[in-house]
């Protein structure tokens, strides 16, 4: 069964492929994959692939000296990079020269190579093609895999959550198992849309405004958050430089950063995410969003029992979501950007949910990207006030725009 469902994501995959758009310069590409390690993060972006009508640019097209990646679309080249970064535990520079990508003359940029190779081999040889096997399987976060088990630590430590984190569903939809996991999944769908205060009174909500701090690195700075129905926000993030942006705009995403010029438009599942963050209405979009929904049990998060949903979308990757046991309110989010070698996760923990005219809002979420995390708490919400359409306008000049 996990085979039907992976062969369907390869599908999908090729039909990601075939709709992607490009609009990534290489050099604009490589500024924002900087930015987002050095610079704050900032909003809820994901890199990973384009859904859009127009014809995707191929990586050896936009990029120098490809040789193994070779027909995948030029935007998912950066993703996938972030992957084996992530995979090895490494930084770019672990086989990269800086300013000088395209350049062999580090080993293991080579052995790299001969690994993306392997991986391929191997998945063909024994998982169908699909990507069972990844970078992450034997590296998990080392450049040098680990062959011989660990002796038992003093204080045994707890399986970790990412362990699991990125199975795809099991079950199926032939199986009266399934059925009964597919009902209960619209079920805490449901309950979810009641607990956040029910569909008329999320429907009210027309506009709002956040001011609280962002923390992350031991560091706090003042955010402020704007949002209006349908799908447009933009979040400025208050550094000691000038201000950090995230925005989008009900159609297209874009990033700032002080010190830079112009903006880096979002590409791929970065979009994808931003118009899901945007979305003021989400818990009754939710159903919509997916062709398939599966419940999976329970997991503890923290202190709570979550119920675990999955939610397979069409040409998308699936989502996971975890529905507190006793309040029904989403209180954590995982979705994956795709890249050429594997999934990568984004994780999203929403907490302190507070009533405003009606409709619980978090006040506190935190998120998780295998290159960092931080965590807003908001301490001053207004809602359902005027908000002008052109704070979320794309800026032409070469100036990011200023909060008020
Ligand atoms: C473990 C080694 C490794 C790491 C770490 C790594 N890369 Fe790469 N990178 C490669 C390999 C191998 C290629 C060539 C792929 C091919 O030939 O198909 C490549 C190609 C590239 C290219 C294309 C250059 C050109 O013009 O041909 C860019 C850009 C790039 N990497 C950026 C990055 C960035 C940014 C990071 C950090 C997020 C990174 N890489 C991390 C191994 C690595
Ligand atoms: C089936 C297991 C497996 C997979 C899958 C795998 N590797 Fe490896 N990799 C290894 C082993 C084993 C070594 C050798 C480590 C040593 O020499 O100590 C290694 C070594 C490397 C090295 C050299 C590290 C160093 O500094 O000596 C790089 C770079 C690397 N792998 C990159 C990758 C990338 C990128 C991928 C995914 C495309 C990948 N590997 C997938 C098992 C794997």
């Amino acid at each position: 069964m996990r085979r039907h469902i992976m062969r369907k994501q390869s599908k999908n995959a090729k039909l990601v492929f075939l709709l992607a758009v490009l609009f990534f310069f290489a050099a604009v590409g490589l500024v924002g994959v900087q930015a987002q390690s050095s610079a704050p993060p900032h909003g809820g972006a994901t890199p990973g692939a384009a859904v859009e009508s127009g014809t995707p640019k191929k990586a050896e097209q936009q990029f120098k000296n490809i040789q193994v990646l070779k027909g995948i679309p030029a935007e998912q080249l950066i993703p996938t990079m972030e992957f084996i970064r992530a995979s090895l535990g490494v930084g770019c520079e672990y086989c990269h020269e800086h300013d000088a990508f395209d350049k062999d003359d580090k080993e293991p940029k080579k052995k790299a190579r001969k690994m993306m190779e392997m991986m391929i081999t191997i998945n063909q040889e024994n998982f169908n093609g699909q990507r069972m096997v990844t970078c992450n399987s034997c590296h998990n976060g080392n450049p040098k895999p680990q062959s011989i088990p660990s002796v038992m630590p003093e204080t045994p430590k707890e399986l970790a959550a990412g362990n699991t984190m990125m199975l795809p569903p099991v079950g199926g939809a032939a199986s009266g198992e399934a059925k009964g996991n597919s009902e209960m999944a619209q079920q805490l769908l449901d309950k979810y849309v009641q607990a956040s205060g029910g569909a008329a009174a999320i429907e009210k909500v027309s506009s709002r405004i956040m001011k609280g701090t962002i923390n992350f690195g031991g560091k706090s700075l003042p955010i402020e958050i704007f949002a209006k129905d349908p799908d447009q926000r933009i979040s400025f993030t208050h550094m000691p430089e000038g201000d950090s942006v995230t925005a989008f705009n009900g159609h297209e995403g874009w990033l700032a950063a002080p010190g830079r010029p112009g903006v880096r438009p979002m590409q791929g599942s970065e979009v994808d995410a931003a118009s899901m963050d945007a979305d003021l209405h989400l818990p009754i979009h939710l159903k919509a969003m997916f062709s398939e929904l599966q419940a999976q049990g329970t997991e503890k998060i923290g202190d709570a029992k979550a119920y675990v949903v999955v939610g397979m979308r069409e040409g998308k990757t699936p989502m996971r979501l975890f529905f507190d046991e006793q309040s029904g309110l989403l209180i954590r989010l995982v979705r994956f950007g795709d890249t050429a070698l594997g999934w990568l996760p984004t994780e999203i923990d929403y907490a302190d949910y507070r009533e405003n005219d009606g409709v619980k809002v978090p006040y506190r979420w935190t998120l998780a990207r295998p290159g960092g995390r931080f965590t807003i708490q908001v301490s001053e919400t207004k809602q359902n006030v005027p908000v002008d359409d052109a704070k979320f306008a794309k800026p032409v000049a070469e100036e990011p725009p200023k909060a008020p």
